[in-house]
């Protein structure tokens, strides 16, 4: 325990160098910034640069958070495909209310999405769902996401079955499995610097229009 402490004392973050950001030159929607932040973080080499953490809320008010892939990003909003029997899908439908954090290290820069999410049509979904490869549709297929396991060897039995029925009714599609989209009502890019002088800059939507400030660091 004792050295755990020192490691991490001793561990450095936001060291640099980063790509320069000037918040007075943005565009006047946080979706195009996004995705502007979104190629940098590509072509500077970051790693699965599309996880990011999706935060809800549980029946007793308590925050819960887990990682997802991003799926698209659109002028609309920004979107999330799940099972809506998971532990997730049942938070959102109880409280739509969502926050969604990126962190590209590699480029010292944070995004934070605050906003409402709502089940797309489901032909969306239904593509969504053809698109994924067969393993990852015979997981979603067993439809248990977030339920006990009782044993490993029951996950392995029934994921075989899965990938059975996928091999001879291949258009087959699980009727929970869900595209989501989150629409923002505030999103913050963090720029992180050495000197710790970090850039926040704040988009608050407000009558209809979105707002910029900026935030301390
Ligand atoms: C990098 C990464 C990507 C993931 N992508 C997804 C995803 O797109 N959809 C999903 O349902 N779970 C995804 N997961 C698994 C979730 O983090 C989580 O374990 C699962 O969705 C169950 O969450 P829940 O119990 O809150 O419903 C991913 C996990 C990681 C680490």
């Amino acid at each position: 325990m004792k050295d755990t402490n020192k490691l991490l004392r001793n561990l450095k973050s936001l060291e640099g160098p980063f790509p320069k950001f000037d918040p007075t030159n943005v565009p006047s929607n946080p979706n195009e910034l996004f995705q502007e932040w979104f190629h940098i973080a590509i072509k500077n080499g970051v790693h699965e640069p599309h996880s990011m953490t999706l935060s809800t809320i549980n029946s007793f008010g308590h925050p819960d958070a887990r990682v997802l892939i991003l799926k698209d990003i659109d002028e609309d909003g920004w979107y999330f495909a799940s099972s809506s029997n998971s532990m997730k899908g049942q938070q959102l439908k109880m409280n739509p209310n969502v926050s969604l954090t990126f962190y590209w290290s590699l480029i010292g820069r944070q995004v934070r999405i605050r906003g409402t999410s709502l089940r797309v049509e489901k032909e969306l979904s239904a593509k969504d769902f053809l698109e994924r490869g067969e393993v990852a549709r015979a997981i979603a297929l067993l439809g248990k996401q977030s339920k006990v396991l009782p044993d490993s060897k029951v996950l392995e039995e029934s994921f075989i079955k899965q990938i059975e029925r996928m091999k001879s009714e291949p258009n087959t599609v699980d009727p929970h499995w869900c595209l989501y989209k989150v629409t923002a009502s505030e999103v913050e890019f963090w720029q992180g610097d050495r000197e710790r002088k970090h850039i926040r800059l704040l988009y608050r939507m407000e009558n209809n229009e979105w707002i910029k400030v900026l935030l301390w660091p």
